[in-house]
């Protein structure tokens, strides 16, 4: 019986030694310690024997069983550590790999054309300024002459915060904030979002950008402004372009003016982009209103100036023939992708 355990114990070593997974040590587990294994069996045959040899042989066994527990353990640590290493090795990254190309990101054409506009405006000696987006009523409004029962303040077209602030409705409140900190001569672009409250079509949004700029100095005149405009719209769509201007009102300018350009598209044929007038509007302008000057502390005896202010998004849908304002606002790549 003696010879039984050395026999049974070096035939499951060998098994032990040759076991390849976690799956064939199970296997040995249960061939030699299950309910029907070897080991079971030598219990047995323990019982059958006299009692005098029973201690002896019951030493062997659980020494036996002890040996072969511990190299199961043993290989099957072995060989979870060899598969870990295996998948790691499987899974590790060559550092030495070319990389993949990223992919190019580009200007939204908001900001493209907005930053041409900067770029045109400050080489004619123009400032740029940013102002609040959140406007004091005084400023969007009063001071630029449009006083309380004028329609553009009715709610339908503004935004109200509270009852004294707006989110600003045009640009031209920094012509006011602009002249406050400044005595002339001055002349500054203000580029920015505005909001109005109005109902959302392939032409209107709540929300849009305007640029207004302005100039004062002693002895500026409206063909200044002309002058500054048409130099503006020529670099911007084509130095065949022309301004017409068209009596218009604004309260904070007189005399004020509707601006078109030449259509850059027929040459003032009639097309589709001008809709068939040769014409294509891009904001009002006019020299700036006595009240306003009064209203920053300017003596309109001495100074005079021009102001102008015109729809970004308008410009940019004109010059690449962008059909529904929405789209700027959708984040589609096919759209985006064709300003890289
Ligand atoms: N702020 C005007 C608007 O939003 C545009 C405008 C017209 C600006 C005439 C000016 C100006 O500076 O002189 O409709």
């Amino acid at each position: 019986m003696s010879g039984d355990i050395a026999g049974l114990t070096a035939e499951a070593l060998r098994e032990i030694a040759r076991a390849e997974d976690a799956r064939a040590i199970e296997a040995i587990r249960v061939k030699f310690f299950g309910k029907k294994g070897a080991f079971a069996e030598a219990q047995k045959a323990l019982a059958a024997l006299p009692p005098a040899e029973k201690p002896a042989y019951g030493a062997r066994l659980n020494d036996a069983r002890k040996q072969i527990e511990a190299a199961l353990g043993e290989r099957a640590a072995l060989l979870e550590k060899a598969a870990l290493s295996a998948r790691l090795l499987g899974e590790s990254i060559d550092v030495t790999l070319p990389g993949r190309d990223g992919r190019e990101g580009g200007l939204h054409p908001l900001t493209e054309v907005s930053r041409q506009i900067f770029r045109i405006f400050e080489s004619m000696g123009f400032a740029v300024f940013e102002g609040p987006e959140l406007e004091e009523e005084y400023y969007n409004f009063d001071a630029l002459n449009i006083p309380p029962y004028h329609p553009a303040r009715e709610e339908q077209d503004s935004f109200y915060v509270g009852s004294d602030r707006v989110l600003r409705t045009q640009t031209s409140p920094m012509q006011i904030r602009v002249m406050q900190r400044f005595q002339p001569p001055v002349a500054a672009i203000s580029p920015g979002r505005c909001f109005r409250r109005d109902a959302v079509d392939a032409t209107h949004l709540h929300t849009f950008h305007q640029v207004e700029g302005f100039l004062v100095d002693k002895g500026v005149t409206m063909a200044d402004l002309k002058g500054v405009l048409t130099s503006f719209a020529q670099r911007l769509f084509g130095a065949d372009t022309k301004i017409r201007f068209r009596p218009d009102f604004f309260p904070f300018v007189e005399p004020g003016a509707e601006v078109a350009i030449s259509c850059f598209a027929c040459h003032g044929k009639g097309c589709r982009t001008c809709r068939q007038s040769g014409w294509i509007e891009i904001g009002g302008a006019g020299m700036i209103h006595p009240h306003v000057f009064t209203a920053v502390g300017y003596d309109y005896e001495t100074y005079s100036g021009f102001a102008f202010g015109m729809g970004i998004e308008r410009m940019v849908m004109k010059k690449y023939s962008v059909p529904d304002i929405r789209m700027f606002y959708e984040n589609d790549m096919r759209l985006i992708g064709q300003f890289r």
